[in-house]
């Protein structure tokens, strides 16, 4: 007997085709695999909360209407973690759309809010086993949905919880993912997040009335603090650039500043408020740029461009879709790139001296341990303006001459142009110290041993120094 089976592929108008999704759960963990770290799963929990705030501070003319807490909880012994926020929630309703219906995020076209894929509850898919919110909204009772990373069909719905909702004011969600891969788990710490919420949030937390905490359950908890910009010293460079398309004005801001000291802090991307990643970590942008790390990473510059909207983040917020307004932005910023570069020059300038007396420090010293201690002469670099002599003796200081194109030969700059240790230049200096260290002595055969002796011990202590 022939028994009609239902053809997967029918569609329910006549004539047409409709997408299916085989299997969900398969792609919804594959997509979630973007993911690079805990840090950054965790983030899409955080930042869902601020997302909630940002409608808060919206309808109260821009400010919190009342101390916005979100808490970070580390708990080990389950290897779990909650993000607990105590901004509106959810209705029962809502929050089983979320987990029914994937994709679908009512934040779309929102500009003032981050989220727009309807995927961030499901970045937990990266690192743990299920994803369990609990939340209370002002019109809907305290409910609870678990959903498992392998599961597809038959997802309990939400279910009714008496107990009262654990914030203050008595609304808020609880989002904790739990079961994390042992690997994914290992190095997370109260520090690992409260840095990563400091990078990634940045322009949001120095807000008043908004406090991030985080902590290992039942221990104390740690605020996240503000980028202090303001107290940086060094010059600030600050613009808006308006990117136009397609007869739109997008501005884009960028504020950098180049401090006195190294910070070792390089600028970053942001789109509304949220981090993507360091400028040098953006491929697509690193292709383009000129001076690429030179300007990017320097240890002095500190800052960030805040893109607007004239590109978008890819799902997993880490760089930006390729479209042509991302062509526009990038271009936008070489110009800057170019002035950042010419002020930065000033800086490595500095360093450049301040490097070499170090170096001369250094020879100095080993000078004085190659001779036991008998050299009777000071080392110094210098240049000089028609740079001719290699070296110069005065008033008992041997100058060594840093313009003479047989030291330039052999000194190696790293990116920033700073002086590297090197095992010609060494050698270099060994020949010429060793020179000048046994000038002294009158017998020839003598001399010329002592002389010999002293570049090999010279050569291998500054080896020994450089290694260090
Ligand atoms: N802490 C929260 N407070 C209130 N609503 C929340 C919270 N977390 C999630 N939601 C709701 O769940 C929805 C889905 O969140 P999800 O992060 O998956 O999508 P999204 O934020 O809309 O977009 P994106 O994928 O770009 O983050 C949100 O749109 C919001 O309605
Ligand atoms: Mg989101």
């Amino acid at each position: 007997m022939l028994r009609s089976s239902p053809n997967p592929f029918a569609s329910k108008t006549p004539g047409t085709i409709d997408l299916e999704i085989s299997d969900p759960v398969l792609m919804l963990n594959e997509v979630a695999k973007r993911y690079e770290t805990t840090e950054r799963v965790l983030m899409e929990y955080v930042d869902n909360a601020l997302d909630d705030a940002e409608a808060l501070y919206r309808e109260n003319g821009n400010t919190y209407p009342y101390p916005i807490q979100i808490d970070i909880t580390i708990d080990r012994a389950s290897r779990a973690i909650t993000v607990l926020d105590n901004c509106r929630g959810m209705t029962r309703e809502t929050l089983e759309r979320v987990v029914r219906n994937v994709g679908e995020s009512q934040k779309r076209g929102l500009s003032w809010v981050n989220g727009r894929f309807g995927f961030g509850v499901h970045a937990f898919r990266a690192a743990a086993e299920s994803v369990s919110f609990q939340t209370k909204h002002a019109v809907s009772s305290h409910h609870i949905l678990t959903v498992q990373r392998e599961q597809h069909r038959g997802i309990k719905e939400a279910k009714r919880l008496d107990d009262p909702f654990p914030t203050d004011n008595g609304t808020g969600c609880c989002v904790t993912v739990a079961g994390f891969d042992r690997d994914w788990f290992q190095s997370v710490t109260t520090d690992s997040i409260k840095a990563e919420i400091e990078n990634h949030f940045e322009r949001l937390i120095a807000r008043p009335n908004l406090l991030i905490t985080v902590g290992e359950a039942g221990e104390t908890r740690q605020p996240c603090q503000p980028f202090p910009y303001e107290q940086i010293e060094g010059s600030t460079l600050q613009q808006t650039l308006e990117v136009v398309y397609k007869e739109a004005v997008y501005p884009v801001t960028l504020v950098c500043q180049i401090a006195n000291q190294p910070l070792n802090r390089p600028v970053s991307f942001f789109a509304r408020g949220r981090r993507i990643g360091q400028v040098t970590e953006i491929k697509s942008f690193m292709r383009k740029s000129v001076h690429k790390t030179s300007v990017w990473s320097h240890p002095h510059l500190v800052g960030y461009i805040e893109v607007g909207e004239i590109v978008q983040p890819i799902i997993n917020r880490d760089d930006f879709v390729r479209t042509y307004g991302r062509t526009l932005l990038y271009e936008a910023l070489l110009p800057v790139e170019t002035q950042l570069k010419a002020l930065l020059a000033a800086v490595n300038e500095e360093r450049r001296e301040s490097t070499f007396v170090q170096f001369e420090q250094t020879v100095q010293q080993v000078l004085k341990a190659a001779t036991s201690g008998t050299s009777k002469f000071m080392v110094t670099f210098g240049e000089e303006a028609d740079g001719k002599r290699r070296v110069w003796w005065e008033n008992g200081r041997l100058t060594i001459n840093t313009s003479h194109p047989d030291f330039q030969a052999r000194l190696r700059t790293s990116r920033l142009g700073n002086p590297r240790p090197s095992d010609r230049m060494s050698a270099y200096l060994a020949g010429v110290l060793s020179v000048y260290g046994t000038a002294e002595l009158a017998d020839v055969e003598e001399r010329a041993a002592r002389q010999i002796d002293l570049m090999f011990t010279l050569e291998a202590e500054l080896r020994e120094m450089q290694k260090k």
